[in-house]
């Protein structure tokens, strides 16, 4: 049957219970977007949208997708990323939560096109993407649609990226709010969530001591930023790489060393890019890097490690364990990937805890609403998200968390905006 006519596409439905079981798990630890669902469910902002959504097929994603349902919504799903999807959450979505779910772990990436392919078979009014994909394919696949389509929203920094890209070049048809953007997404999600889930896909794949490695990060932004914090932590010697000379100056001051992966190559433990560039990791440091080192990424996109490159300076590759591949190089020197470099934390282990979900989720299903409301007076570009959304997230989080915070008096108000009184 092809794709676009199936009801659904995951691995095995049998899985199911075992699903919802850790949907539960993870629910326990979204307390904010308990508290959105609650409200959806009463007030049903998004009746009658269909919602097609490219995320990674996760417990807090499932947590998300249920959310959008009670307020209203026909949700599709799915995948962002072939190695990401949780079979069991994917199992669940479909039997206990009547939503279509198209992913499967390990999936090609012609299944990965076929699964974004019958998503969109649903005529989606919003679009819900992690990195662009399903986007970028409704743009040059199906243009039929885009009359239909009231707005998206995305959620990772590479999407955001692409999406800009496609507004500068008037190719972008419909607003999209850039969840990322947000502070209680990004200063949380992609630092403190990446910072520990990159570290866990690692432990998870290689059981490695961190204490001692020299662990080479490429790239300091948000992502990097948390996995420098995270690996210094465990007793590892962080190396930083950057080409912006700010942040590279940044890393400098947060006590890390910071020289370009040429000369950092040779004396790496372990790589880790998470850049959203392309070719980080590139044939000349292969060339350089020592046996034994690991190479990873926890950047958006597979492309970050040169792996054609690794491939043709190999003469064989073997899985020592699952999620390594060693690269056995004809100097006798031996170089891991981890996850075929796609991105680790997803791959190897659970992604993100869903206490650091819970807001960027959160902001997903305020940002679904804002849109569903909003979209009339919007231009096909790309928005940040609105600093009220921002602004109770982060104060349902602090409650949630039972931290209260001091408020300002009349006073300190009046003083603060005001610009007569100085020196006493
Ligand atoms: N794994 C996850 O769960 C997860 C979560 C959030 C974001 N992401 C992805 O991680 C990537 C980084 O996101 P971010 O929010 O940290 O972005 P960011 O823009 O804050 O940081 C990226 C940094 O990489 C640097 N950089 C670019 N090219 C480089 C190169 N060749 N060498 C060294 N440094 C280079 C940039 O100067 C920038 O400082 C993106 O692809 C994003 O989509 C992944």
């Amino acid at each position: 049957m092809p794709m676009t006519t199936m009801a659904h596409d995951v691995a095995d439905l049998a899985l199911a219970d075992e699903g919802q079981r850790l949907i539960d798990w993870a629910a326990n630890e979204m307390p904010v977007l308990a508290l959105i669902r609650e409200r959806f469910a009463a007030e049903r902002p998004l009746d009658g949208l269909r919602i097609a959504g490219c995320l990674h097929i996760t417990t807090e994603t499932a947590n998300l997708a249920i959310t959008l349902k009670a307020g209203g919504a026909e949700v599709r799903l799915c995948g962002s990323n072939p190695l990401s999807t949780q079979d069991p959450v994917a199992a669940a979505l479909v039997v206990r939560h009547d939503i279509p779910t198209f992913a499967v772990k390990g999936e090609d990436s012609a299944r990965y096109y076929d699964h974004i392919r019958a998503v969109l078979e649903c005529e989606p009014h919003l679009t819900m993407d992690d990195g662009a994909d399903l986007v970028s394919q409704l743009h040059k696949d199906r243009e039929d649609l885009l009359p239909g389509v009231l707005a998206g929203t995305e959620e990772t920094t590479t999407g955001v990226i692409r999406l800009r890209a496609m507004a500068r070049a008037g190719a972008l048809k419909f607003p999209i709010v850039a969840v990322n953007e947000a502070d209680t997404k990004h200063m949380f999600d992609n630092r403190y969530g990446t910072g520990q889930s990159t570290l866990d896909g690692i432990i998870r794949a290689t059981n490695l001591l961190l204490a001692g490695k020299t662990f080479v990060i490429c790239g300091y932004g948000w992502c990097g930023r948390g996995l420098a914090m995270r690996a210094s932590g465990h007793g590892a010697h962080v190396i930083v790489t950057e080409v912006n000379p700010l942040r590279a100056l940044e890393a400098v001051m947060d006590g890390y060393r910071v020289m370009t992966l040429e000369e950092a190559a040779p004396t790496a433990d372990l790589i880790v890019t998470v850049t959203g560039d392309l070719n980080v990791v590139d044939r000349r440091h292969l060339e350089v890097m020592k046996d034994g080192a690991i190479i990873a990424n926890s950047g958006h996109f597979n492309d970050e490690i040169n792996l054609a490159a690794l491939d043709s300076l190999a003469d064989g590759v073997t899985q020592p364990r699952r999620f390594v591949d060693a690269y056995h190089l004809p100097d006798g020197r031996t170089l891991k990937v981890l996850a075929q470099g796609r991105l680790l934390n997803l791959s190897a282990a659970e992604g993100h805890p869903a206490a650091v979900m819970d807001m960027s989720f959160a902001n997903q299903a305020l940002c679904a609403e804002y849109v569903a409301k909003h979209h009339e007076s919007l231009a096909p570009e790309v928005y940040d998200v609105p600093k009220d959304i921002d602004a109770e997230i982060a104060r349902l989080k602090l409650e949630s968390m039972g931290v209260r915070i001091d408020v300002l008096s009349a006073e300190q108000q009046e003083y603060l905006g005001s610009w007569e009184s100085g020196t006493a």
